[in-house]
């Protein structure tokens, strides 16, 4: 039973970070470039409900990543231990692109609908984009690390 549970919550945990990098891909390479071009009001309501879905799945990454951490070392192995280290940098991580989402680029997506520059909207999703394929990353290394 107990492998079940490990399993369905390392299921969720990995779906919802597969959805934060593959969000975040779709909003730098292909969904702000193109409201860079065109002024649009389908394509602004599209990343503005994309960055929303991201911040709910990214809560259910953060909620299924502290369940599966009670499910492998646990909390008592988060301090003093390579594997710690990269729970905590994920966590992060994680509090970064949520940060990130709501706080920076759904401000600046909403400035390209004023007529504003997409260059800040743009570098925000790179750098969204690059945080996720970093804890990425770092949380594949933690069934190697000690
Ligand atoms: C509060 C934030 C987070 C916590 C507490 C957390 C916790 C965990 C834990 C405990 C594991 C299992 C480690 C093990 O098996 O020893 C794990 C695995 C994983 N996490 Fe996270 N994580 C967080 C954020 C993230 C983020 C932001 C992503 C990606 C965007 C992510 C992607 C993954 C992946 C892909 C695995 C599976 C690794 C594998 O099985 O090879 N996690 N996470």
């Amino acid at each position: 039973m107990s492998a079940l549970i490990i399993w369905m919550l390392r299921w969720g945990h990995v779906v919802g970070g597969a959805i934060w990098v593959g969000g975040y891909a779709l909003l730098a390479f292909v969904i702000v470039p193109l409201m860079a071009h065109a002024r649009n009001d389908a394509l602004q309501q599209i990343a503005i409900g994309a960055v929303r879905l991201l911040t709910y799945t990214g809560m259910a990454t953060i909620c299924f990543g502290i369940l599966l951490i009670t499910r492998t070392r646990g909390f008592a192995n988060l301090i003093g231990s390579e594997w710690g280290a990269l729970v905590i940098t994920s966590a992060v991580c994680a509090v970064a692109l949520l940060g990130i989402g709501d706080g920076a680029l759904r401000p600046a997506l909403r400035s390209i609908a004023a007529g504003g520059d997409a260059r800040p909207a743009r570098r925000y999703a790179l750098i969204g984009f690059a945080i996720t394929v970093l804890a990425v990353g770092l949380m594949t290394r933690t069934l190697y690390a000690r």
